[in-house]
């Protein structure tokens, strides 16, 4: 399972990184506004620092536009990874960038529906919101079974599940028993995944006890 962070602030970026927890990137247009940095120059810093995809996500929504933004967003760098809503006009331009070679994550699915519409547009990431659909009552994890067991009944689909909207630690553990293929969550999610009060506590143990013995390792 890869992870990646869901962040557009850099400082974290570097920092989950030396931890080795950065497979890749998402942004989108609210991250970059928390930022209030420049979209470019924060584009080209995280690509700079991740070696594996970022996604970065158009403003346009009608599909000439879509185009337009998307190449000029390719060209930043190698890792990029065209982000584009779940529409019509998105599902064209993701076809168009496939075609061409680019990646597309097909972002905002909220249906099995959707999902099968991803794959057959060849995009290269789908990103379902596991937390929203949580926020309005529905299953989020729920979607994310679904459109696994879509996706194995048909060899040809090669879209990665990257799932999106990650609230909590239950969210990442069970989209890894489920078998999704990426998950994107907040730095604080990320860093919650080591915390155990067992651990806490063991280690205190070990440190008393250790003290008692009045040796040093170095
Ligand atoms: C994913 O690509 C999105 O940027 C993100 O996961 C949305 O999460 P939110 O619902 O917490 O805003």
């Amino acid at each position: 399972m890869k992870f990646f962070i869901d962040s557009a602030e850099i400082n974290e970026i570097k920092e989950l990184n030396t931890y080795g927890l950065v497979d890749g990137v998402t942004t989108n247009p609210t991250l970059i506004s928390k930022s209030g940095k420049d979209f470019f120059k924060v584009a080209e810093e995280i690509c700079s620092i991740v070696n594996g995809p970022v996604s970065l996500e158009v403003a346009a929504t009608d599909y000439e536009g879509m185009i337009a933004e998307g190449m000029r967003l390719s060209k930043i760098a190698k890792n990029v990874v065209i982000k584009l809503p779940m529409t019509l006009s998105g599902l064209k331009a993701c076809r168009d960038f496939a075609n061409k070679g680019l990646m597309v994550n097909l972002t905002l699915c909220f249906s099995g529906a959707q999902a099968i519409l991803a794959a057959k547009a060849g995009a290269s990431f789908v990103s379902p919101f596991v937390g929203r659909l949580d926020d309005i009552g529905e299953d989020g994890l729920g979607l994310i079974s679904e459109i696994c067991e879509i996706y194995k009944n048909y060899s040809e689909f090669n879209t990665k599940i990257l799932v999106a909207s990650i609230r909590n630690i239950n969210h990442v553990v069970e989209s890894a028993k489920i078998g999704a293929d990426v998950i994107t969550a907040p730095a604080k999610v990320l860093k919650q995944l080591v915390e155990h009060p067992l651990t806490d506590k063991g280690l205190d143990i070990f440190l008393g006890d250790w003290q008692r013995t009045g040796q040093k390792i170095i």
